[in-house]
């Protein structure tokens, strides 16, 4: 058992979408959460790039005593999380688009996808797509604009809405009836996208899945902090603390930390 925190990084603030999923399965558990909006976005950078920029924010959340470290971001996950784990010492969660299951559920054989540039050039994404699209289509978005909207504090914004009636328009005349949200910033896009999307097409994440499998891995690695006192829970952002706090609520405290 271990009362040390499970650290949680992305290039935003969008991986807060995780923590909630972790938070809600563990509760008991401490957590450390680094937003490198700084940074945002990660997606059109190169590999070599989103490699140093997840090493900078394992190192610091390593500095801070993380027992566990969750890549709340697919764009550094694609890109870096086997660097990552052959290079530091403890367990690493990473987070991929859910194609795996949007693929065996498809009745229309027609799923969207959409991620960041970063995401779907990489070669975990295409290793995991090969894999499970044999008679399927797959619609590919690059949702170029969306993290720096959302990151800008104009999630609900008309700019927003434009865009997503841009990049779902070719999913829609392919009739797709699953759309795989492949960037951790996505889910806050959801109340937009029910509204603008018809009745039968699911949308899904992988956000659900990350929180069982570090449940999972701290239970394999004896990790899991059994204590019931009230868990503490720390957010940094090297950009806006304002955007955060909104997407958190008011009963956690975001602190401007540069790194
Ligand atoms: N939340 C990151 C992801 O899941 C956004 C990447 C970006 O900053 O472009 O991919």
């Amino acid at each position: 058992m271990s009362t040390k925190p499970i650290g949680i990084f992305d290039s935003g603030v969008g991986g807060t979408s995780i923590w909630k999923e972790v938070h809600a399965l563990l509760p008991n558990e401490n957590t450390i959460y680094l937003a490198d909006s700084l940074n945002a976005p990660y997606g059109p950078k190169g590999k070599e790039r989103i490699t140093e920029l997840s090493i900078k924010n394992v190192d610091l959340l390593i500095e801070k005593g993380c027992k566990l470290i969750v890549v709340a971001c697919n764009t550094a996950t694609t890109n870096a999380v086997k660097h990552l784990r052959s290079n530091y010492n403890l367990p690493f969660i990473g987070i991929e688009p859910a194609i795996k299951p949007a693929a065996l559920k498809t009745q229309t054989k027609s799923v969207g996808i959409l991620a960041t540039k970063g995401t779907l050039a990489s070669d975990l994404f295409h290793e995991t797509t090969d894999l499970y699209s044999n008679g399927i289509h797959i619609i590919e978005q690059e949702g170029e604009g969306i993290v720096q909207l959302i990151e800008s504090g104009q999630l609900n914004s008309d700019a927003m809405k434009a865009l997503l009636d841009i990049y779902l328009q070719p999913m829609l005349e392919a009739n797709i009836d699953y759309l795989v949200l492949g960037c951790t910033h996505y889910p806050y896009l959801m109340p937009m996208l029910i509204e603008m999307l018809p009745k039968h097409i699911k949308i899904i994440d992988s956000g659900e899945a990350v929180a069982k499998q570090t449940k999972s891995v701290l239970d394999k690695h004896q990790l899991l902090n059994t204590q019931s006192t009230k868990s503490k829970h720390q957010f940094f952002t090297n950009g806006n603390p304002e955007v955060m706090q909104s997407l958190l609520g008011e009963g956690f405290k975001v602190e401007y930390l540069e790194f």
